[in-house]
């Protein structure tokens, strides 16, 4: 981990320290698939994901199939329109799959829940009435994980560990994109869910600001060990950001192979291996044959 990325980030108790009590729930109905869920926590199983408009059938995925492990920082990789948003706004139970299932923790996705939180690529994601604290209890507070008080603590923990505290007062138009990017990612992770969805989250940012950023987000992961699904369609920012790689084929989007890039950081960016395995995904993304699917056809 780079000074840089450590500055931002306070000393700080765990997020398990800073939980309240987990109120006892009754108990959940038998895992449908209680054998895979022992192994992983995601399980994306020949998903395929279409939007339907009154001439045409448009299929965003075709047949997908990936899992995800605890604290894993998985990457979805593709080329513009492969259906990368798409997969993401399944997983957090938006789109119901034309064909597949999505498993988490073993029980199946049937829409959205305060286990899945996304962070979007626009800033415009926090309500500009709102201030910065607000936004981050809002959620806490909307699904009743906890009432005002705690909420409020919660939130001002979160907004302290990614170096906005002194923000928390103000409202979104007063800052900049990448703290505004810093604010969603307190949200989301003070919701403490099972997996954190990030769909291009630096995307927008200049080049500089989106290294910081990485550089936090691995900070806290180094730190959290929370289960990260992030959406890229920058190779490099894939092989820093992800431990593994799923590469996806252009629209519609079919899984094309999974890279192994645990082992690359910030700091190896540019070295000989770096460079060989971007070119390797390059060439996977781009140079594969076509594989002649037509994404789109007529209702
Ligand atoms: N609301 C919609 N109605 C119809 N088609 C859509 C809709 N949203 C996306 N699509 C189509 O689904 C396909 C996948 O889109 P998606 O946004 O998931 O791609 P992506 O990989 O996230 O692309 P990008 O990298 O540009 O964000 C594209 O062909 C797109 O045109
Ligand atoms: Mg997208």
């Amino acid at each position: 981990m780079t000074a840089a990325a450590t500055a931002t980030l306070r000393a700080a108790p765990s997020p398990a320290a800073a939980a309240p009590p987990v109120p006892r729930r009754r108990p959940e109905p038998p895992a449908v698939h209680a054998d895979v869920a022992a192994t992983a926590l995601l399980q994306v199983q020949g998903v395929s994901l279409e939007y339907r408009t009154p001439e045409h059938v448009v299929r965003a995925t075709h047949q997908v199939s990936f899992d995800v492990h605890q604290a894993e920082r998985f990457v979805l990789l593709g080329p513009s329109g492969c259906g990368k948003s798409t997969l993401l706004k399944a997983i957090a139970g938006f789109i119901p799959p034309a064909e597949g299932q999505i498993h988490l923790d073993g029980r199946r996705v049937q829409g959205p829940g305060p286990d899945r939180i996304v962070v979007f690529q626009e800033f415009d994601q926090l309500p500009p009435w709102k201030t910065v604290k607000q936004n981050v209890m809002f959620p806490l507070l909307a699904s009743r994980t906890l009432g005002r008080r705690d909420a409020e603590d919660r939130a001002l923990h979160w907004l302290d560990r990614v170096g906005l505290s002194r923000f928390a007062d103000v409202h979104p138009h007063q800052l900049s994109g990448g703290m505004k990017q810093r604010v969603a990612i307190a949200r989301a992770l003070a919701m403490q869910p099972r997996v954190l969805l990030m769909d291009e989250p630096f995307a927008a940012l200049d080049a500089l600001t989106r290294r910081r950023m990485q550089e936090e987000l691995l900070a806290l992961w180094e730190e959290l060990r929370f289960t990260l699904l992030f959406v890229t369609h920058s190779i490099e920012e894939a092989l820093v950001v992800g431990s593994r790689i799923a590469l996806l084929s252009p629209h519609p989007g079919r899984m094309r192979a999974e890279i192994n890039s645990h082992g690359f950081d910030l700091a190896s960016q540019g070295s000989p291996e770096f460079q060989a395995t971007a070119q390797r995904i390059h060439h996977l993304l781009f140079d594969a044959p076509p594989h002649g699917a037509d994404g789109d056809h007529p209702q």
